[in-house]
């Protein structure tokens, strides 16, 4: 490994800033021998902030009906092939008391961009989940809406948001979306998020088509001026039924080597070991907690939809009920050496917050 990528990441855990050029040369410098030396120094930071605390996430995968047409996703609107699902308000609360009793006290709703939800609809069963479990935290993962809307929802009760970047290079973002969806308009909806008080959770996936090392140098620039309290990131893994079938899968090396600067520049940061993760790698999620990640999601979709929500092929978790998701997610945690604990697992502040 060269002596180069070593002072980088000595310079990033001192400092916890890198240029751009900076950090085009640490992701290009990866190596096994780079991330295993990046992975201790993850490590070391996650247990000063967290200890040996996992903190879980009941996903709860509401709609698989979207309007738009991202080139990479499975439920994009395109895909003919794909069987729709709604959840109404009955069953998401199902979901969350069964979540509730598995020991979850966070809840994510997480869809397509569904005009089903409007803002009624979504404040609505926000306010009803805040009012019978008020010891939990909800966070929504529903796409772009407008800052009145993300508004509504807040003061309704969310507490988090996440919208994935999907790539900080507007060049690059065009080759992922349509025409119709804008990089402007997406970052404005982080700000937005950001400005109304949310958690905000940004990321993006890793091998996605077309990606370089620069653009994946330009989402961990933006990770750290952005500083969003979630980062989310997992491998591109391809869907039979889009137009980037036939692009290879990202690496799950590579995650967790970015995993690991991501929490090396930012050590409060809430990362989670995802579910994209697991699916390239049998052992990814462990692989990603051993590399800095600190949050897992379980799977707490009814069964009868699990198998309909596939961004991507080979998607793990999908025909298990619920509570053998979280035996078999605790037992993972704690092979490696970590505990699931049951709280709504908000950031923790350091001094050294930027
Ligand atoms: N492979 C991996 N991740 C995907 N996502 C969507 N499609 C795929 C895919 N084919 C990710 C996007 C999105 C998140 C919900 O899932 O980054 O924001
Ligand atoms: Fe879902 Fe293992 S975590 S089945």
């Amino acid at each position: 490994m060269s002596a180069d990528v070593i002072a980088l990441i000595d310079r990033l855990a001192k400092t916890r800033s890198l240029t751009l050029e900076e950090w085009t040369a640490a992701v290009s410098g990866f190596s096994p021998a780079a991330a295993e030396y990046a992975a201790q120094i993850a490590l070391s930071e996650r247990r000063k902030v967290y200890g040996n605390d996992v903190y879980i996430r009941g996903l709860i995968e509401i709609s698989n009906i979207c309007k738009n047409d991202c080139l990479y996703c499975g439920i994009r609107h395109s895909n003919r092939k794909c069987e729709r699902y709604r959840l109404q308000k009955a069953e998401i609360l199902a979901c969350c008391k069964e979540g509730y009793a598995l020991g979850f006290r966070t809840f994510v709703l997480q869809g397509g961009e569904d005009p089903y939800y409007t803002d009624d609809v979504l404040c609505d069963i926000i306010s009803e989940i805040k009012a019978t479990f008020s010891d939990c935290a909800v966070t929504l993962g529903m796409g772009e809406r407008s800052f009145e809307s993300y508004k509504r929802l807040f003061d309704a009760g969310a507490d988090r948001y996440l919208l994935r970047h999907e790539t900080a290079d507007e060049a690059h973002y065009r080759k992922l979306h349509p025409a119709d969806m804008s990089f402007k308009a997406r970052m404005e909806c982080l700000d937005f998020l950001r400005d109304i008080g949310y958690q905000v959770g940004c990321g993006m996936m890793v091998g996605s088509p077309y990606q370089t090392e620069k653009h994946l140098a330009r989402d961990l620039k933006f990770i750290e001026t952005f500083s969003p309290d979630m980062c989310g990131i997992g491998p591109f893994i391809p869907h039979a039924d889009t137009p980037f079938r036939d692009f290879p899968a990202g690496s799950a090396a590579l995650t967790c080597y970015l995993l690991s600067l991501i929490r090396i520049q930012k050590p409060n940061i809430l990362l989670p070991s995802t579910t994209a993760l697991g699916t390239v790698d049998p052992n990814g999620r462990e692989k990603g907690l051993l590399a800095g990640a600190n949050v897992v999601m379980p799977n707490l979709s009814p069964a009868g939809v699990r198998g309909k929500y596939l961004l991507y092929d080979n998607k793990i978790c999908t025909g298990d009920e619920a509570a053998e998701c979280v035996r078999c997610m605790a037992r993972r945690v704690e092979n490696v050496g970590f505990q699931i604990v049951q709280n709504r697992g908000d950031i923790k502040n350091t001094k050294e917050q930027n």
